[in-house]
């Protein structure tokens, strides 16, 4: 590949106008088309942004030989189909969180794109969060993790079963990935209690307390859920504890305070000013994208960590459903 990755934005809402926004500070990415079901958002994008091309018809992406890859910022519901079109039309995807809303689209996303030999990079932000790499350089291995995705009550097609899968999914799989990622072991075993609480209407489990056992013994909480506005956590929390250290990343990662540790906090003005104006990793994870594609190596985050947050979030629902902890074995 050249030194620049032509894309298409598939899903011209809120956050692939987002993404369009940080893409301008990626030098590697040109974005050339836009796609939206609905043509005045896909024309509003194109217009802002610049391109060749905007349209309603995504096959016109599949049959274009200069495009290399897309994102996908759609609904929940189109993330399968999309991904699985795109590998088949050996395009790279990145696509946004979550990344199906089963574990069966998961893993026949993963089968696509391993067929085709395309790269896929799931957009699970916080793992390029300058902070929430301090908190890993510290507390190497956790023997309890705690996460927190709570939102204010949510609106829209997130809530919906069919599009979005509710707060816990839709919001919550940052918390889940996180927690993962802060302790890098397989999840195995998930408890949960949790039910309809804000949303009954919808009649999904959208605030849920869950406790996770990870495959080296560690052992992780996670709350997420619609039910606040939690203010002095913030909407996303994290806290990890190895027996002498502590860290707790606050303030939706804008800073860390630390138990046991040479210092006793860290925010984002110690860092370099490249990293305060990058507080959840949205403008590091398409430099992550970008460099994985022009070395052609593996993208950091990748198909398996999308199966991986999505499958603990449907485990916990199960065993809140059940009334029984769920064996987690991908
Ligand atoms: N990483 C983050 O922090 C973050 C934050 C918000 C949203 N998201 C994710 O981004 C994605 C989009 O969310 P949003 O908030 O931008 O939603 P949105 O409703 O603002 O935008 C989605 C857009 O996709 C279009 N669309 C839906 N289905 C389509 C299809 N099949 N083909 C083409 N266009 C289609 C809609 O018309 C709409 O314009 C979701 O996966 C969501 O979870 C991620």
């Amino acid at each position: 590949m050249s030194h620049s990755i032509n894309m298409v934005l598939i899903g011209c809402g809120g956050m692939g106008r987002s993404h369009m926004r940080r893409a301008r500070e990626v030098s590697e990415l040109t974005f050339l088309g836009y796609v939206d079901a609905a043509e005045e958002a896909a024309a509003r994008a194109c217009q802002e942004f610049g391109g060749r091309y905007y349209t309603t018809d995504v096959d016109k992406v599949w049959r274009d030989d200069d495009i290399d890859a897309v994102l996908i910022a759609t609904h929940h519901d189109s993330h399968t189909p999309l991904a699985i079109q795109a590998a088949q039309a050996g395009k790279h995807i990145f696509l946004e969180k979550p990344m199906a809303l089963t574990i069966e689209e998961c893993l026949a996303i993963e089968e696509a794109v391993d067929k085709a030999g395309v790269k896929l990079m799931m957009g699970f932000k916080f793992r390029f969060a300058p902070l929430v790499a301090k908190v890993k350089e510290v507390v190497r291995q956790p023997l309890v993790t705690v996460g927190q995705s709570l939102h204010p009550a949510m609106k829209g097609w997130p809530l919906t079963p069919d599009k979005g899968g509710g707060p816990v999914l839709s919001n919550g799989c940052h918390a889940f990935d996180l927690v993962y990622w802060l302790n890098e072991s397989e999840p195995v075993r998930i408890s949960a209690e949790g039910g309809a609480l804000t949303h009954p209407e919808f009649g999904l489990v959208d605030n849920a307390v869950v406790s996770v056992s990870f495959e080296n013994g560690s052992i992780g909480a996670i709350i997420a859920g619609d039910c606040g506005d939690a203010r002095y956590t913030s909407k996303f929390f994290f806290e990890v504890l190895d027996g002498q250290r502590t860290a707790t990343l606050y303030d939706r990662c804008h800073k860390v305070a630390f138990g046991g540790y040479e210092i006793d906090s860290f925010s984002l003005e110690d860092l370099p000013p490249a990293a305060q104006s990058d507080p959840e990793g949205t403008r590091a994870e398409l430099q992550a994208w970008a460099r994985c594609l022009l070395d052609d190596t593996d993208p950091p985050v990748g198909p398996r960590d999308g199966t991986r947050a999505t499958a603990m979030v449907l485990k916990a629902f199960e065993a809140i459903r059940s009334g029984k902890a769920q064996e987690l074995r991908l």
